[in-house]
């Protein structure tokens, strides 16, 4: 069955309990007091309003006192800047991967918005060749020892390992989707991606030889058969060697997912959001939380030609005020989620 008609089904209530039990951490406020906390946003789809979420907790972050960096990586349609009404910078990310600036503070330029800054991406699109682990491994260096509180990676579409690295350097990912099929059927590839490149790096990260083989073994043994969701893969594996179980458990741990609902308004289902919980619970048997519903608002466009950031325009508009709701849920800790099957969070 494909993933989009299995979402379809009526949820069952989890067979299997999630991956980890919740823990307290919140998403957000709580960043070592030396490395900056890193927030992912990202999703399989262009167009479906991860610049505007992106700038928008951009801005609540740094109206809140922290120091942000907002890393424009959407490498196919860099345009971040544009929803702050400035320039991008003179070099750029590309620059950078491709060693023609060294020094990765060359590429950030002021957004307009106290405390809040940009790396600009490309604005023609990126050589995908250009980008690779390598770049990864060179942004994640250069991100450890920038001084903010928070960076922000608004990362484009695509599902290549590279660009789920990215995803993965973050605490906290954001997927951002819309009602529609189509983008719904692009977040939960792009999820099912995510946590099978989770899995994999795990496994390559660690020094466990045994486990790399049990786990050989189960995708080896007739898989499409008996292993049919990535929480299968888990429990087939506790099965085989409950200690290996373990210790690939502990490996996926600390990322916390949410999903936020764009262009919401005309759902048939108010549900939606619940449902697509349930349903990442049920396929994943990871707890991804939804953060809330965003719905179509004229004063989005609005702000983008008038190059002004939406969040500064139109903050008493009913987006902005679902932009802050997802906001406070992102930065609450889950001891106050009410729904006791959202606390499962961790991957
Ligand atoms: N809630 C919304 N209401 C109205 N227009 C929106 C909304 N969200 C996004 N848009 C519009 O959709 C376009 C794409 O949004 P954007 O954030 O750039 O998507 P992405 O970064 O995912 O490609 C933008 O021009 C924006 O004005
Ligand atoms: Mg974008």
């Amino acid at each position: 069955m494909d993933i989009l008609n299995w979402f379809r089904q009526k949820p069952k209530p989890a067979e299997r309990p999630l991956l980890r039990a919740a823990d307290s951490r919140p998403y957000g406020l709580k960043a070592l007091p030396s490395r900056p906390m890193i927030w992912a946003i990202g999703g399989g789809k262009g167009g479906v309003g991860k610049s505007l979420v992106t700038s928008s907790l951009g801005i609540l972050l740094a109206g809140s006192g922290k120091r942000v960096l907002i890393v424009d990586a959407d490498f196919g349609a860099a345009n971040l800047h544009t929803f702050f009404g400035v320039q991008g910078s003179k070099s750029s990310l590309s620059n950078f991967f491709k060693g023609e600036v060294l020094d990765f503070s060359r590429l950030i330029i002021d957004s307009g918005v106290h405390n809040l800054s940009l790396a600009c991406g490309e604005k023609d699109s990126l050589d995908v060749a250009d980008f690779n682990e390598r770049s990864v491994a060179m942004l994640k260096a250069a991100l450890r020892t920038a001084p903010y509180d928070y960076v922000l990676l608004d990362i484009g579409p695509g599902t290549g390992g590279s660009h789920l690295d990215l995803f993965l350097m973050a605490q906290t990912g954001i997927i951002v989707t819309s009602a529609e099929p189509t983008s719904v059927e692009n977040s939960y590839r792009f999820l099912k991606c995510l946590f099978l490149r989770k899995m994999k790096n795990a496994v390559n990260s660690s020094s466990d030889s045994a486990l790399k083989e049990a786990l050989q073994r189960l995708f080896s043994n007739n898989w499409s058969q008996r292993v049919k969701t990535i929480s299968d893969i888990l429990h087939q594996l506790k099965q085989m060697d409950p200690q290996k179980g373990e210790l690939l458990d502990e490996l996926m741990g600390g990322m916390k997912v949410g999903i936020i609902v764009n262009n919401a308004n005309g759902l048939s289902n108010p549900g939606f959001g619940a449902s697509m919980e349930r349903a990442c619970a049920d396929y994943f048997g990871i707890g991804i939380k939804h953060m809330g519903d965003i719905d179509r608002d004229e004063k989005v466009p609005e702000s983008v030609r008038l190059r002004k950031p939406f969040m500064l325009h139109a903050p008493e508009s009913n987006a902005a005020r679902a932009l802050r709701a997802c906001f406070a849920k992102l930065t609450t800790p889950d001891e106050q989620a009410s729904e006791p099957e959202s606390k499962g969070m961790v991957i």
